[in-house]
Formats: structure tokens, sequence, C-alpha cells
């Protein structure tokens, strides 16, 4: 389907031909009071912000970039999970316009033959540990046709991998649509309860072995999926089993 079937996300939308960044306009939106579910998207980004402060390869008319404002009524702690709710969603949206199974590289990057199609950027507002709003803000390569050398080895498109153009509409809207209902069984519980068997489904690296980078730290241990709380488990070599919230995880041989 190419229309919207979601009841709140997107149902106000700011559609941009260029923008600096998609989330510093949806954060731009937020901050003048726009309502939860407010979306933003553009054909071309000049400014696309990716995580750790590194830039986003935002092609003109071939990407699906797009952030979103949310509200949610949840403790500050929580809001983490909502990244890995979107990678879910982008996980579904993908197989449903495209045709093709993803996976998942914890906590939220979405691969496609070991290389990765989309992004997820999440910032948050808040004072004195109340949460004001969450951008989401999500980059699918979808019809890229070439990459810049640096990052052909790790960077591929929906086009690239399926040789068919996708419908950036449908795309959208399917993803739109995923976030919504997920967002709804997350917000029951606040936590990964309903959704982990799902998302663990889905994981690039379950049962495997990778490492995990955490400040100066590294170290290689096997990935055991992701508990309730979106935490990955990962049991070192000597046997024991650690949560870890935050860190970068590189997949051996990807
Ligand atoms: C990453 O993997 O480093 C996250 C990339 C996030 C890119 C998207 S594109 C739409 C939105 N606007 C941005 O400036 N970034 C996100």
């Amino acid at each position: 389907k190419s229309s919207l079937s979601t009841t709140w996300l997107g149902r106000t939308v700011k559609v941009m031909k260029t923008v600096d960044s998609t989330n510093l306009e949806a954060k731009r939106l937020a901050e003048a009071g726009a309502l939860h579910g407010t979306l933003v998207t553009a054909e071309e980004q000049t400014s696309g912000k990716g995580r750790r402060g590194r830039s986003w390869i935002s092609v003109p008319g071939q990407g699906v970039w797009m952030s979103f404002v949310l509200r949610p009524d949840i403790e500050l702690e929580n809001s983490s999970m909502l990244t890995l709710v979107a990678a879910l969603a982008v996980e579904k949206g993908i197989k449903d316009a495209a045709g093709i199974d993803g996976r998942i590289k914890w906590p939220n990057d979405v691969l496609v033959n070991g290389k990765k199609v989309c992004g997820i950027l999440t910032e948050l507002s808040a004072q004195m540990d109340e949460l004001n709003y969450i951008v989401v803000g999500i980059g699918i390569n979808a019809n890229i046709g070439q990459f810049p050398e640096e990052v052909r080895d790790k960077a591929t498109s929906l086009l690239a991998e399926t040789g068919e153009t996708v419908d950036r509409t449908r795309l959208l809207c399917q993803v739109l649509k995923h976030f919504e209902q997920d967002y709804e069984l997350f917000k029951k519980t606040e936590d990964f309860s309903e959704l982990m068997e799902e998302y663990n489904g889905f994981l690039a690296h379950f049962g495997q072995e990778i490492k995990v980078v955490r400040g100066k730290d590294e170290y290689i241990c096997r990935s055991e999926g992701i508990n309730r709380r979106g935490e990955l488990r990962v049991v070192d070599s000597l046997g024991r089993t650690q949560e870890i919230f935050s860190g970068e995880v590189s997949i051996r041989g990807i």
C-alpha cells in the first residue's frame, strides 16, 4: 500500500525539497510545540547527521530521509528503547516494500547482505529527568545507485541488492505503520517483552561471536540477543553473561 494507514504517526507532515537535516527540522518544530507524531521528510539533506558526530550521505531523491517527533508519556530511562522499535519497523517495512529480508545489527542498524541500508538517529530533549520530546530520524538507502569508494564495502541500497527501484512512498508508509503498531506494544509495558522475540529473530549476530567496543576496551563474546530492556546479552570467553546497554558492536566477518 502506498497510502498512510496510521492513526497518529505522520498525520501532520512537513514535506521538504531541501533541508539541512530532517532531525534538525523536527527538533525546531518540536521546540515550537509540534504534536506527537509530527513527521518531516525531505528529498535532500545538505548536512544529514549520523551517530557519533558522523555525517550521513543523503543523495537527493534516492532515499527515505525522515524524522518524527514523539512526546511519549514514558520514563526517561526507557526512551532509548524507541531506537530499537524503529529498527524493527524498518526491517518489516523493507520486507513489505522491497520484498527482501534485512537483518538488524544491535541496536539499530539494518543490514542487507551484511551491508548497511538504514541508519537511525534518536535525539531527545529532557528537563529534570522528565522527557520533553524525542526525535527519531531514519535514513533508508532506497534507490542509491552507487556509493563513494570509501563506504562501498559497508553501505548498500535496496536498489543495489534487489536490482529494482523501490517505491519510496510505499516504503515510508510501511515503516510508519509498523512503527506505530510496535510503539503501541512497547507502550503497554514500557519494555520489549512483546517485541523481543521478533527483534531477536531478525538479529544479524544472534549466537555469533561479536566484537564489543566500549571506550578503550574491546572484547570478543557471543551474542545471545536482547533482553526485555533492549540490552544485548553477551557471554564472554569465561562463560560470564553480561548485559550491555551501549557501546559499539562489530560483527566478525561483517
Ligand atoms: C547512523 O547510522 O549513524 C544514523 C544515521 C541517521 C540518518 C538519518 S537520515 C534522516 C535523519 N536526519 C538526519 O540528519 N539523520 C537521520
